[in-house]
């Protein structure tokens, strides 16, 4: 098949996927769960900091000589919110798991990964020589399972999953991983892209429990934080071997300066706001959800944490769903397979900070008007 014939295949399947601007409507699928994107004081500190340092990017990877006090700022702040010890961070969430898990997983070793967990780490897995075990979404019993009848042929073994999953938007049942850890010597790599700021530091901090030292901490600077770039926190011997072997670290130019400064004080507004922003997040999540079952589209209950997935099953629907919403003037992406499974495709809405009462009033006819 030649590339076209292949697009052509995609587009049968209602797979086809396309850049587009979105002009002139309201967004309400991104991940700008705090508006730090747009916030004034970031961009005003932002502009600050760039005339006196006079310098964009990073001009070399951190090995090099892109490592900055500015990056090192970052790390000391992110290392306090996840209270661990030391911290890396990477230009991208995407390349922080594609580098952590090559960098981790050595031939003796083994990932038991839920099977929700983000394509990032996914990839990272497969580009590791570790082996992997896919344990059914959240199903402790199964985890336990395979942890029973293979631990004993690996030497590290890590148990994998988001802290928030990404389109379910449901939470790992991290007091039962720190348990299950425990009795299988296991390593805990959690994925926070989206808890860090959503639900205060992070999941354990939501759970009430301690950050053991057998867990490992992936963030992004891309969600709540609002920049870009992601971020492992962990003890200082696992960061200093991550600097050491993670190829998307050694091989690629330092996150930009721009990014850096955004991300510095978009954490000060957050660690000054934590417990404001989070039940602020939770009322809006619930007053968008209620907007969703009002129009009997089915969803989930719990609005503990800002992704609220529209559950439409085939992907046609879904998009003849999205375009629809689009000509009432709101933008949600449909997201389709791969990121979920096959005719099991949803809009992916979701709550923010940055909403107005105009946006939800303007949200709310959208969702009326589909009944006409
Ligand atoms: C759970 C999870 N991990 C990692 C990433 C990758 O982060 P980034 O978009 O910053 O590359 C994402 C982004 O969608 C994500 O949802």
């Amino acid at each position: 098949m030649d590339f076209e014939e292949e697009l052509e295949y995609i587009k049968s399947q209602k797979l086809y996927r396309k850049r587009e601007t979105i002009e002139n409507k309201r967004i309400f699928c991104s991940n700008d769960y705090l508006g730090m994107s747009k916030n004034k004081e970031v961009i005003e500190y932002v502009i600050e900091k760039l005339r006196k340092t006079n310098t964009i990017g990073a001009t070399a990877s951190s090995l090099v000589n892109g490592y900055t006090k500015y990056h090192k700022e970052l790390e000391f702040m992110l290392s306090k919110l996840k209270s661990k010890e030391d911290c890396i961070v990477f230009p991208s969430g995407y390349s922080t798991n594609i580098g952590l898990f090559q960098a981790l997983g050595n031939e003796e070793d083994a990932f038991y990964s839920d099977e929700l967990n983000h394509a990032s780490i996914i990839d990272g897995i497969r580009l590791s020589k570790a082996s992997k075990y896919i344990y059914q979404h959240n199903n402790i019993n199964h985890l336990f399972e395979l942890l029973k009848s293979s631990r004993q042929k690996h030497r590290r073994a890590y148990i994998v999953s988001d802290s928030v999953f990404s389109m379910e938007g449901d939470l790992t049942r991290l007091k039962e991983l720190i348990d299950i850890s425990k009795e299988f010597e296991a390593y805990i790599v959690i994925d926070e892209a989206h808890a860090t700021g959503t639900i205060g530091k992070g999941i354990y901090d939501y759970f009430g429990l301690l950050p053991e030292e057998n867990i490992i901490i992936m963030g992004t600077l891309s969600k709540a934080i609002g920049s870009q770039g992601g971020f492992v926190c962990a003890k200082r011997s696992i960061v200093e071997y991550i600097v050491n072997k993670a190829r998307s670290y050694i091989f690629s130019t330092a996150l930009g300066l721009p990014m850096v400064f955004a991300s510095i004080k978009a954490l000060e507004l957050i660690e000054e706001n934590l417990d404001k922003y989070k039940d602020e997040l939770k009322k809006r999540t619930k007053y968008m959800l209620d907007i969703i079952k009002e129009f009997n589209f089915q969803t989930k209950e719990d609005f503990t944490t800002p992704i609220i997935p529209i559950k439409v099953g085939e992907e046609d629907k879904a998009l003849k769903l999205r375009d629809k919403l689009l000509e009432n003037g709101i933008f949600i992406q449909a997201i389709r397979y791969p990121t979920v499974p096959k005719n099991k495709a949803i809009l992916r809405l979701t709550a923010s900070l940055s909403y107005s009462s105009e946006d939800l009033e303007i949200l709310y006819e959208a969702f009326k008007s589909l009944k006409n």
